[in-house]
């Protein structure tokens, strides 16, 4: 079941989907989040951070698993997702950071990299709330468009348009890395919420086809059609095709 918030601009998405991930650790202190990466996410984060600093939100009971991670890349690689989860966030609010977890794209072993992470959101329960972002191509973690929708973590290779799209958060273009490891499909489902937020006029179409279009591997976000709990906070740009 899909609700649909429209948001003015990028702050007031932003805002608004604090307000969602706020109102979650204020009713369950002790809340597993799954958290995302991507620009989208970054205002919400901030948000978070200002209404820490005024005591408004503690996180000292929170646990976080984040959904992908690039492909060997270390932890303090400033392109990796975990020095990014630290610098627009866990760093700057109360977390214990041993209660963060994200994907250890500095393992080369893939299998051993991917079953680990399994086994530890599986032993967490699973997120009570699941924040994502969504691809220009309607990919939702690194969940690239496929023919069959993927179950647990895996490693995958990105799609030109992935690499394309993420290489503005590069020097240059060969420098993106071409494989991820990723939450699957199938472990994104087991939220008992999820949060989807998007702007811009590039989303339009992936947040058509998530809410609209029909449920196929070919756009992944489409599956969340077939969750009982999903909230879309998005901006008119985001949502001009809706
Ligand atoms: C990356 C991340 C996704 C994110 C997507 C969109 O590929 N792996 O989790 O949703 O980018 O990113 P942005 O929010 O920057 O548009």
């Amino acid at each position: 079941m899909f609700k649909i918030v429209k948001a003015r601009d990028y702050a007031d998405m932003s805002r608004k989907a604090a307000n969602i991930i706020s109102a979650q650790v204020i009713l369950k202190p002790d809340c597993v989040l799954g958290l995302a990466t991507g620009s989208t996410p970054i205002g919400a984060y901030h948000q978070l951070i200002d209404w820490y600093n005024k005591g408004d939100v503690d996180f000292s009971q929170v646990s976080t698993y984040n959904l992908d991670e690039y492909r060997g890349l270390t932890h303090d690689d400033p392109q990796s997702y975990h020095y990014f989860m630290r610098d627009n966030f866990f760093d700057h609010i109360n977390i214990d950071l041993a209660n963060t977890h994200v994907p250890d794209g500095s393992n080369p072993d893939a299998e051993a990299a991917c079953s680990a992470y399994d086994k530890m959101v599986e032993e967490a329960g699973y997120p009570d709330l699941q924040l994502l972002g969504i691809g220009n191509n309607g990919h939702i973690g690194f969940n690239e468009p496929d023919d069959h929708f993927s179950k647990g973590t895996h490693c995958v290779d990105l799609t030109e348009s992935t690499i394309k799209a993420n290489s503005r958060l590069f020097e240059r273009e060969e420098d993106v890395p071409r494989q991820a490891y990723t939450m699957g499909v199938q472990t994104i489902m087991y939220a008992r919420m999820i949060l989807v937020v998007a702007n811009g006029a590039a989303k339009a179409q992936a947040v058509h086809d998530m809410c609209f279009g029909p449920v196929t591997p070919q756009c992944p976000a489409s599956i969340l059609q077939l969750h009982p709990n999903v909230v879309v906070v998005a901006d008119a740009e985001a949502l001009s095709l809706c």
